[in-house]
């Protein structure tokens, strides 16, 4: 029996390819459950079948309701709807709100002291579902979206320059939605920054297809959204949570004051580790980028005002 368990809610693309990533990691067991039958039990056999050939030990197993899912040391929740070509990440709230909200409950009720990673979209609306029904404090509950829209911000960075995307350091904060904040004043390559590296309208073009990543995929794929960089960000985070690796990673955190934000889910970079949140980095920003990362919170504002009504 491995050390942890990690409970991955939502069987689709997205989860099932996080489970995936998880069993071959070797360090948890793997819980995969969906309301449709057979669908975690089969893919849960399937990586588990995987395991002689890539040499894992991983325990994984599906099912349709949270037994087995009990004391799992994390959560990550994939459940929902994914996004149709056309059809906005916001369009999905009502829908996905219902099935966090409830699934959200039966995770409490086996794992009280787990903590929540959640992915289902619109993430930061989802956040605060997951926190309201959950009912935990701020440090166990985050949201997986910064480090995929700084994954695409990275790859069109490197892409551009003709570098390896690992010398690329950049920074997306704000709301996973179409007002996100790219930052090419935190954007380097090798310690240089991109500003001094491309010439304004790369950049500009960069960061819009940024904030457009997601929509990007959804458009070549016709049908779901991305999945690969979505699963291997959320197995980013729960590698700094299992191994308390205290990563400074861009995730969406329910802020009280930080950036003058209240009450809020936004994405900000925050200290990872075995507590779940352990700190919320403030960066000094300038008055331009304070008010677009104020313009994104308004945006997941709203939708919370829509979440309540
Ligand atoms: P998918 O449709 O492939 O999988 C969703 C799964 O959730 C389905 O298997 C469905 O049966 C299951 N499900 C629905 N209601 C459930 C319930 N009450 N309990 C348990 N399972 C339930 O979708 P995909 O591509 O895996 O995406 C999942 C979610 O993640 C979507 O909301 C999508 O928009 C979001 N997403 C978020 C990203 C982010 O950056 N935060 C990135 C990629 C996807
Ligand atoms: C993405 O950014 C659909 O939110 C998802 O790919």
């Amino acid at each position: 029996m491995a050390k942890w368990k990690v409970t991955v809610v939502g069987a689709g693309n997205v989860g099932g390819t996080t489970a995936q990533r998880l069993a071959e990691r070797n360090y948890a067991d793997v819980v995969l459950v969906d309301i449709v039958e057979g669908l975690p039990q089969g893919k849960a056999l399937d990586i588990l079948e995987s395991g002689p050939i890539l040499g894992y030990d991983s325990n994984v197993t599906g099912a349709n309701d949270y037994e087995e899912t009990a004391g799992s040391d994390v959560v990550v929740i994939t459940s929902g709807s994914p996004r149709k070509p056309g059809m906005s990440r916001d369009d999905l709230l009502k829908t996905n709100q219902n099935i966090v909200g409830s699934v959200t409950e039966e995770v409490v009720k086996h794992s009280p002291e787990t903590i929540l990673v959640v992915v289902a979209n619109p993430l930061d609306a989802m956040c605060h579902v997951a926190m309201e029904t959950s009912g935990f404090p701020r440090e166990r509950v985050v949201g997986m979206a910064g480090i995929l829209d700084t994954a695409r911000y990275r790859t069109f960075i490197a892409e551009e320059l003709g570098v390896s995307v690992r010398d690329v350091f950049a920074l997306v904060l704000g709301g996973h939605g179409d007002t996100m904040v790219p930052l090419p004043s935190m954007a380097t390559v090798g310690g240089v920054a991109i500003t001094e590296l491309l010439a304004e309208d790369r950049v500009e073009a960069i960061v819009d297809r940024t904030r457009q990543g997601g929509a990007e995929i959804v458009g070549l794929l016709q049908s779901g959204s991305a999945f690969y960089a979505p699963s291997a960000a959320a197995a980013e985070m729960v590698d700094a949570i299992l191994l308390d690796q205290k990563r400074i990673l861009p995730c969406a955190a329910y802020l009280q004051g930080e950036y003058g934000l209240n009450d809020l889910f936004v994405g900000v970079p925050v200290k990872l580790g075995a507590s779940g949140i352990e700190d919320i980095v403030e960066l000094g920003l300038n008055d331009e980028e304070l008010g677009d990362l104020n313009d994104s919170a308004d945006s997941v504002r709203e939708l919370v005002q829509v979440l309540h009504g």
